[in-house]
């Protein structure tokens, strides 16, 4: 099988359980690699195991964490990180990313993306942290930027000069996540375009594209569960025509899940806005 996540381009889809026997019998697939979340098929064997084997022989894969708790206070997951490690070399993955967040408080996990202080000790910690899962697992780090609906006291910083600290101090990876720039930008109030600038887009791999629910008229949930929306494919051509090379985008789509010609619809209008921007590339 080796190393097919080498030809990870172009526009991918989340391979989630509730979406993957409907991917796998689908001949004609409008997407050119998937990404799955290790954490769902580490120790397991039966129907995910399955799962897991059609569908390395079928595409590329990337591996998104959920729980490594890169801005947790707790100790590593050694015994995680190595089946981890171990199923990332089985599909043949380049890199792996997760979340710039805690996912564990007093040690229980929480399955939440909870927001940080964004200040230099807490930018330091969790580049460290990073560091020693890159080591563990082998391959280049992403950190992911998430969402957030309320700032954490002890900030010093923006989230952006945040994401932009923990990079370079860990010398990592970026998984640029337009949704939770756009929801942010609503939630708190700043220029997503902005915060598109500052980033060291030399860093970034990969890109997620979600729909999400506008709860309120300045609260946004990034549910993954609803359409993408004309204001988030905006930001998304405008990160495509500044970052330095092409990278893969990545259709998240979490719940609410509709006829894979809907999904294969907003995978199609990424991929238009793909081709489109690489005249606009600097
Ligand atoms: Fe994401």
């Amino acid at each position: 099988m080796g190393d097919r996540s080498a030809s990870v381009q172009g526009v991918g889809l989340g391979f989630r359980l509730g979406l993957a026997e409907a991917m796998l019998e689908h001949q004609t697939p409008g997407w050119d690699f998937i990404e799955l979340c290790p954490e769902n098929y580490v120790g397991v064997g039966g129907r995910r195991a399955r799962l897991l084997d059609a569908a390395r022989e079928r595409w590329p894969v990337v591996c998104h964490g959920l729980c490594g708790d890169l801005a947790g206070q707790a100790p590593l997951d050694h015994a995680l990180l190595g089946a981890v490690r171990e199923l990332l070399g089985r599909v043949g993955a380049r890199w792996y990313s997760d979340h710039l967040c805690m996912t564990h408080i007093d040690g229980a996990e929480i399955h939440e993306l909870v927001a940080l202080p964004f200040n230099e000790a807490a930018a330091r910690r969790c580049a460290a942290r990073v560091v020693q899962v890159r080591e563990i697992l082998g391959v280049p780090m992403a950190i992911e930027n998430v969402s957030a609906y309320g700032q954490m006291p002890g900030g010093e910083m923006d989230e952006v000069s945040f994401v932009r600290a923990v990079a370079e101090e860990a010398d990592c990876q970026i998984l640029l996540d337009v949704i939770n720039v756009y929801v942010n930008a609503i939630n708190f109030g700043f220029d997503p375009r902005a915060y598109i600038d500052a980033l060291p887009l030399e860093r970034v791999v990969q890109i997620h594209m979600a729909g999400h629910l506008r709860e309120a008229e300045d609260l946004l949930l990034d549910t993954h569960a609803m359409p993408i929306v004309d204001p988030v494919y905006d930001l998304f051509d405008y990160t495509l025509k500044r970052l330095p090379r092409a990278v893969p985008a990545l259709l998240e789509r979490d719940g609410n899940f509709p006829p894979l010609a809907e999904l294969e619809g907003e995978m199609a209008r990424m991929a238009r806005i793909m081709e489109a921007s690489a005249h606009d590339r600097p």
